[in-house]
Parts: C-alpha cells; structure tokens; sequence
C-alpha cells in the first residue's frame, strides 16, 4: 500500500504503519545512532489478529523510516509483545565475529494449545539479529520460559542488565502480578520473585511491564520504578498504564512506604489519565551521555480500538516523551515531558500576550504579540504552552477550545473546584462505532499545588496530548472530527478568578515527508 499520510485522521506529528493493524511498542532499543521501534502488527487486517513484529527505526525519535516485518508467527506461536537488548559481552554466544548481538525477547502465543483447553499457551522466547535489526533469527532452543506452573497470562517480558548482580533481569506479567526472573545469558532463567497481588488495582488482567531504577530529580537518591499496564480498570475506562515506586535489592521489589498510601484498595497512581495512552514502555540501551529514560505507549484503547474510524491502518504510537522521577508532597510521581526532539517541527513561533478569560472564545490569533499577521492555523497541527494564574478557587474551569466549520469541538483545560485536569471528546466528531468512546469527560487529579497551572500541549489530526504542571498530570485522547480542528481557542465556562498569563503558540510541521 503506497501513501503520502495524508488520509482523513492521518496523523501528522505520531508514528503510524503505513496500512493495517498496530498495537504495542515492542522491543525499543537504541543501537549505533537508530531508535528502534518494533510493534504489535497484523499485516493481512485492520483488526487485531495473528501478531507479528512490525519494524521502524529513527535517528532522531521524531522522523520514521518504515522497515519490513522483523519477527513472524511460527510453530511455536504467535509473537506477542516484549523487548530487545543489545548482549554487548555476547552472553548468548549468538553473536558473530566477535561482536555481540541483539536479542529480542518476546512471548509466543500458541492458539492451537489455547484452542484445546491449555493453560499453558503463551511462554518466553527469544531472537537474534547481527545486522543492526534487519534481519532476525528464532533461538532454536526456545522456548526460554517456558509456563511450567501453569499461568493463563503469562506474557511481556521486558529484560535490562542489571549492573549491580551482574546478571541479566526480565520482568513479565503474569495475570495479576508482575514475576521477576534473571539470568546470566538470556538463555537460562531462574526465578527471583513475585510482586503486586495486593498491590494497584486488579480490575483486570497486568499487562506489559517495565521495570527501571530512576535518579530522583534534585534529590540524588535512586529508586526503582515499575511500570503496570492493566486492562480493563483504568481510571476513565478501558486499559491504562499504573506504576509503583520502590527498592530493589536484586532480588525482590519492596514498595515505598511512601508510595503505600495511595496503592491500597481500589486506588492507583497513573502515568497518564487519557483513554489512550497503553502498553507503553521505554527505550533500552540509552547512552549514559544521554541518560533519558525515554517512553511511547500505544495511542488507543482496547475498548474501541478494533472499531475506529480508519480505513487503511488502525492505531498510533503516542508522542515520545522523557520520564522523570520526582518526590513531592504527595510521594513520589513520575512525570513525563515531551522529547526536546520535537522542537525542530517548530514552523514559527508566536507570543502570546495575557488576558482575561470568557465564555466566548478568545480566538488565539487575537493574543499574537505584537499584532502579528493572522496566520490561517490550517495545518490542525499544534505545540502551545500557557501559563495561567489562579486568583480564586471558585473559578469556573477554564482551557483550550478546539474547533471546525461543522461545530465539532474538543475542550482540554483545568477545573479549579475540582483541582482536575480535564478533557471533553463528547462533541469531537465521530463516535458512532463505540459508545465508550465518547460517553463521559476524562479527569485527572492534579498532583502538584500551585497557584500558577502550566499547560503544554500537542494537537494532531486525530489527537491531544497534554502535559499539565511540566509533565505531572498527562492526558492522552484520540478524537475522530469530519474536518481538522482549524480553530482554537481560550475559554473560561464563567470569567473571573483565572487570569492567562501568555504563553507560546506552534504551528507543526508534519513528520512525514
Ligand atoms: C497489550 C497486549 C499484551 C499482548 C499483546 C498482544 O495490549 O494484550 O499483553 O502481548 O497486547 O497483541
């Protein structure tokens, strides 16, 4: 299938396969100047099926050459999600001429033995590639975990090197908690320990794992973050990812008491509060120069993401975006930013001047400072921030307007009374395939106590990402509108107690050539 991206919903500024179904990031790894992303794809439906790994690389996280299918189903199963690592000392002994490998793990889903009754369908195995990832080898001697227990979930696993034991450690889901195995080669793997069956919210089945020690911001101490995506249970519906901050002592993950508080009973803390932000996990094998720890999740939802309306492939990856762990009053939250990558599709840049807020919305043009051209914001994609300052807590909820010439809107902003973050798809544009999709507005707690609220955000053709208070509270949404949202605009539901203090307006360039 040829394209030029230009599709209705085609997204401009978000990784996309050119045609048919995507689901996971899998096996990021960046290796000698490219970031690999690997993903969940069927190449013969827009809907989820047989799983292969689709392939693209980047040099800069923003711009993506697509790759030929890396891993296809075999006797052994399906290829579901999982990670891949650069073996630099060559512990598998898979590499070639001296040089090391790089190893995918991933878990092979057998539907004949899940057709027949089994338990034991889904289990670990690995390949090798020693051509940069072009190219990829099965391990003849998979699987490498095998599901001796029996585990009906048993699936995701996401390998690093740990440093400090020397050994490598994979972590995985297993229905409603997360396993930790290690092992010194890739090859054989022993057990370690289990976490998180009293832990989080178990709504329903865990999900694609990740596990990292973290440097906390300003503070200098580590600690490690677990990554739990669970589906159903997230908190505006559907699937989503929760995380848990605690110690590892190479063998067992203890949770913070500080972090204990808000995990009990039915509550959890959320890397993103959007209906599409799942299954994302981070880069491996980043440079120490560098030393981000960099993320992108699947920009969907498993409650309506067989059925959106796109004809030629279905699915986004979400921005990639640089995680950070900070310790504030509340605990430890990790926050995340959008990669600094992303600037360069910057096509000019407007200042915006402050102001008072109404019901009737202030179109941005009419804040360009000084009185700049108007320029037509028809390319419906979009960087802003803005600042705003909160005089009164009784102010009415206050944001960003986006809409069209045919009346579809989609609203993102902040709730002072409710100390919420909000989003509102109702009016966006087409949710007829779902009644999921568009049945309530999306809230998320705000972590961080402040008179000032910062909000940066990226609009694309089919998509808003906003990144509240520098990256503390995330909402992730899709939306469907019949023309691109060629309007934006500020708004207060009732004026007084919030004043705009100015901010930044940017048009995009697209990703695609
Ligand atoms: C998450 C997930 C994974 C699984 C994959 C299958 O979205 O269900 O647990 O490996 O998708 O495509």
């Amino acid at each position: 299938y040829v394209t030029d991206f230009q599709e209705p919903h085609r997204p401009q500024l978000h990784f996309t396969p050119r045609e048919k179904w995507m689901n996971d990031p899998n096996g990021m790894v960046y290796y000698e100047g490219e970031y690999h992303l690997f993903y969940q794809y069927y190449p013969d439906s827009t809907v989820w099926g047989p799983m292969h790994w689709g392939h693209a690389v980047s040099e800069d996280l923003v711009h993506w050459e697509h790759l030929p299918i890396a891993l296809y189903p075999d006797t052994l199963g399906w290829i579901f999600s999982g990670s891949a690592v650069i073996d630099k000392n060559n512990t598998s002994g898979l590499g070639k001429d001296g040089k090391g490998p790089l190893i995918a793990i991933f878990t092979y889903h057998n539907s004949v033995m899940e057709k027949a009754g089994r338990q034991d369908y889904q289990y670990q195995g690995i390949a090798y590639s020693n051509d940069k990832g072009r190219t990829w080898e099965k391990y003849a001697g998979n699987p490498v975990v095998p599901n001796t227990t029996p585990i009906r979930d048993f699936r995701d696993p996401k390998v690093s090197w740990y440093e400090k034991g020397g050994y490598w450690l994979m972590v995985f889901a297993a229905q409603n908690r997360m396993m930790f195995w290690k092992s010194p080669n890739l090859i054989d793997w022993e057990f370690l320990s289990e976490f998180g069956e009293t832990y989080g919210t178990h709504a329903g089945v865990w999900e694609c794992p990740d596990f990292f020690p973290m440097k906390v911001v300003g503070d200098g101490t580590t600690k490690w973050v677990l990554i739990a995506s669970i589906n159903p249970g997230g908190p505006n519906g559907g699937s989503a990812t929760q995380y848990f901050v605690g110690d590892f002592d190479g063998k067992v993950f203890t949770l913070d008491e500080t972090f204990k508080p808000d995990v009990t009973a039915e509550q959890a803390v959320w890397l993103d509060y959007g209906r599409d932000n799942y299954a994302g996990v981070t880069w491996s094998n980043i440079p120490e120069s560098d030393g981000r720890r960099l993320f992108i999740g699947w920009m969907s939802n498993w409650q309506y993401a067989r059925e959106v309306p796109t004809e030629k492939w279905r699915s986004a990856s979400t921005l990639p975006r640089k995680l950070e762990l900070h310790r504030l009053p509340a605990g430890y939250r990790v926050f995340s930013t959008p990669v600094k990558e992303l600037q360069q599709l910057r096509r000019n840049e407007k200042v915006l001047a402050g102001s008072t807020m109404d019901k009737t919305p202030l179109p941005l043009e009419s804040l360009f400072a000084p009185a700049a051209t108007p320029e037509k914001n028809a390319s419906g994609t979009y960087e802003l921030i803005l600042d705003f300052l909160i005089t009164s807590p009784e102010a009415s909820p206050f944001g960003v307007l986006l809409n069209n010439d045919l009346g579809e809107a989609y609203r993102v902003g902040y709730h002072p009374g409710n100390q919420e973050f909000f989003s509102d798809r109702r009016e966006s544009g087409d949710h007829s395939f779902s009644e999921a999709f568009a049945d309530k507005v999306t809230r998320a707690p705000r972590v961080v106590q402040s008179d000032t609220v910062q909000m940066h955000l990226f609009f694309d053709h089919a998509s808003a990402e906003l990144f509240g208070d520098e990256g503390a509270t995330v909402i992730t949404d899709i939306y469907f509108p019949g023309e691109i949202f060629n309007h934006i605009s500020l708004y207060q539901e009732r004026s007084g107690g919030v004043k705009f203090l100015g901010g930044k307006f940017y048009p995009l360039n697209s990703i695609w050539p």
